[in-house]
């Protein structure tokens, strides 16, 4: 499989909603080489996910991975998870400020309200139809991932401009918060 590079914030794919993927063209080659291309590009350059136009290619594919992630060190682990035509639906009203990056948008982070319950429905990289429900800050990694199915990226939902810093200003003065505050937030509702 091929790293790829990741477009970045401006790229006109970036902007666009992609395409559904017949469920009947997820075995054929191109599909499965487009799955293999964004795990080895996502694991490349140690996101927690990626999303198909990141790479340059308009269909509703994704994946997401967290194991121990250096990025994200406060992210619990989640299993390879391959998400063809994902959708995603809040469940209940509870919403939480979580600092977000994103590989197509180098050295910026920003606070994103993110809901605290989604329900997820996808085909994954056998055409099996998944339906699973989602908390806490693997529920906000799926969101991320599915906005960019969407042409959306976080800083669209950045609703406090002052919370955007390079990571360099996000380890030296809000890291400390962030974790204290998150981690609390994880202990409460888990992953
Ligand atoms: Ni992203």
């Amino acid at each position: 499989m091929t790293v790829h590079d990741v477009l970045t914030v401006g790229h006109p794919i970036l902007r666009q909603p992609a395409r559904d993927v017949a469920p009947e063209a997820i075995g054929e080659p191109e599909v499965q080489r487009l799955i293999g291309d964004l795990v080895d590009t996502m694991r490349h350059a140690q996101g927690a996910g990626l999303a198909a136009p990141q790479i340059g290619v308009p269909l509703r594919v994704a994946v997401i991975e967290v194991r121990d992630n250096p990025r994200y060190p406060y992210k619990p682990n989640i299993p390879l998870t391959v998400l063809v035509n994902p959708t995603i639906e809040p469940i209940g009203d509870e919403t939480v400020d979580i600092n977000e990056g994103c590989l197509s948008v180098p050295d910026l982070r920003g606070t994103v309200a993110r809901h605290v319950t989604v329900r997820v429905r996808y085909r994954d990289q056998h055409a099996a139809v998944q339906d699973e429900v989602k908390r806490g800050l693997t529920a906000g990694t799926f969101q991320h991932e599915c906005d960019h199915l969407d042409g959306r990226l976080f800083l669209d939902r950045v609703t406090d401009p002052t919370t955007f810093t390079t990571w360099a200003q996000f380890e030296r003065f809000h890291r400390d918060a962030f974790v204290a505050r998150i981690s609390a937030f994880v202990a409460r509702v888990g992953s």
